[in-house]
């Protein structure tokens, strides 16, 4: 054999190499699946440190561009996300929340403590009006989270129908003298939260009787009912799913679940939210990833009880939550946000796609200023996070039809021993008519090439938009607010083959090009 130049070796040799990892993905579009229901992309609003006050509440007398007190840029960044939902008042904070204390003229409204979040006064300036002037406003619907811990069957049942009777009652007429003749529309209600927490400590079977007990007193017009959810449990605990849906899945239309993602899987010392090793990296995208194998137990449960599918598994609280930011109120529960937590956001989203027959809401904690936040504010200034950019690539998601996807040769993410796949797919038939597909890179050092294989439709390029950045902690201040955002991207088939290179630590989402 006559010997090759040295040069010429290496150059053959790198060529026949790929330069990275090779993994396939095949998505059937022939094959729709279940609707991603857009409730899915819901949002969570508590009275928690300034998630609502001065974060989206100014009230009508700021200086602060506001509609009614509600701040414009905040609003309008929101509208850009078509957030579907929002869910208020609470949290911890429901099972305190007295409607009556957030009706009639401000001024005269009564001043409370708020005891859960950091023992602040709560003036109960936002209170119903203002809440569904608020989802008026982002052209979302209502999650109104009713009090159970402290409440009345009486108290609940009445503001119910404050909210919603049509007619010439004393409540209708209050609220009509309120500023509303209208009925609010009330698309969820929820009876309690965490029950077997802050709302109360109680037993799977000991909440059950309750739900039913005031269930049956929560009154509407039959068109204007709104979904009932009973307050399930959280992480390994199933045992609330199994009583729920066998003791009080009459007239429930969901049971709740809550699943925080902690970097070191303990609460005492969470892990920072910036500043962190790559092993708590690799330990958020693996415990971020157990919510699927959370869902699957639960869901398993909920197929059993009820098979017609009549109950959705709304987890209607999850997200990262850190050691609170050093020098703020600890009560506050602020931290940064960083392109891990769009990582993370996105690992979310395809895995609730997967169980898109069931999961039929969800609500990330929080939508301002509060935990996993979309939007940071100081004042008058308002910065958007690399999460509020995971929810704008992933609009085309809301009200889709799932796809079947299939991933081969995957790469697997390892470190200390332990391994999490290095890619995350997802892909659906849009309301435009559009094949969307999602990737995403749990890797924070490795790019890797997916080779895309639609059966079903021509697939010659795909074009959309990825989501990275050099740092694993880069996230935006005040300062560079721009820091991480959304870049465009897009790719073409070469020799029959469709190749999406996915940088490292990144979320992409693309529609296919036919
Ligand atoms: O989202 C913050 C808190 O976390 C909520 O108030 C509570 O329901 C959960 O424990």
């Amino acid at each position: 054999m006559k010997a090759c130049k040295p040069a010429i070796l290496a150059l053959a040799i790198l060529a026949s190499l790929p330069a990275f990892a090779q993994v396939r993905l095949a998505v059937d579009a022939g094959k729709p699946g279940a609707v991603i229901d857009k409730n899915v992309y819901g949002q969570f609003a508590e009275h928690l440190g300034t998630g609502i006050y001065g974060g989206i509440w100014v009230g009508p007398g700021s200086t602060i561009p506001n509609t009614r007190g509600w701040r414009n840029d905040v609003v309008g960044a929101l509208k850009d996300l078509h957030v579907p939902l929002v869910r208020w008042p609470g949290g911890c904070f429901a099972d305190e929340y007295h409607w009556r204390d957030g009706i009639g003229p401000r001024a005269t409204r009564p001043v409370k403590v708020n005891t859960n979040w950091g023992g602040v006064p709560e003036n109960n300036a936002v209170g119903t009006h203002e809440f569904f002037d608020l989802v008026e406003l982002l052209g979302a619907d209502a999650y109104v989270n009713g009090n159970l811990g402290t409440g009345t069957p009486q108290e609940m049942a009445e503001w119910v129908e404050y909210m919603t009777s049509e007619g010439e009652s004393t409540l209708a007429r209050l609220r009509a003298r309120n500023g509303h003749a209208q009925p609010f529309k009330v698309a969820y209600f929820a009876i309690g939260n965490e029950a077997w927490g802050c709302g109360g400590n109680m037993k799977p079977d000991y909440y059950a009787s309750l739900y039913n007990h005031y269930a049956t007193f929560l009154k509407a017009p039959p068109h204007a009912r709104p979904k009932l959810i009973a307050s399930g449990g959280n992480g390994d605990d199933s045992s609330w799913t199994e009583v729920l849906s066998r003791d009080a899945a009459r007239g429930t239309d969901g049971i709740s679940f809550h699943y925080y993602t902690l970097p070191t899987g303990a609460w005492e010392k969470k892990g920072a939210a910036i500043g962190f090793p790559e092993s708590e990296w690799f330990s958020t995208m693996a415990a971020a990833l157990r919510i699927d194998e959370h869902i699957r137990r639960n869901v398993a449960i909920l197929d059993k009880n009820d098979p017609q599918k009549t109950i959705g598994f709304y987890v209607d609280e999850w997200g990262t939550w850190y050691d609170v930011e050093p020098g703020t109120n600890p009560g506050f529960l602020f931290q940064r946000n960083t392109i891990r937590d769009a990582v993370v956001a996105a690992l979310h989203f395809n895995i609730f796609h997967a169980h898109a027959d069931r999961v039929r809401m969800t609500n990330i904690a929080q939508m301002v200023n509060v935990l996993q936040a979309m939007i940071v504010t100081d004042k008058d200034r308002m910065l958007l996070t690399p999460t509020y950019y995971a929810y704008k690539m992933y609009v085309p998601f809301q009200g889709a039809t799932a796809l079947p996807v299939t991933l081969s040769n995957n790469t697997t993410y390892a470190s200390n021993g332990r391994g999490v796949p290095g890619i995350s797919a997802s892909a659906a038939r849009g309301r435009d008519g559009k094949t969307y597909v999602a990737l995403v890179n749990t890797d924070p050092a490795q790019a890797t090439d997916v080779v895309l294989d639609v059966a079903g439709q021509a697939a010659h390029a795909v074009r959309g938009q990825v989501l990275t950045a050099d740092a694993m902690d880069a996230h935006n201040t005040f300062a560079r607010k721009d820091a991480v955002k959304p870049a465009p991207f897009s790719a073409s088939a070469a020799g029959g083959r469709l190749t999406l290179r996915v940088p490292a630590k990144a979320v992409m989402v693309v529609a296919v090009e036919g």
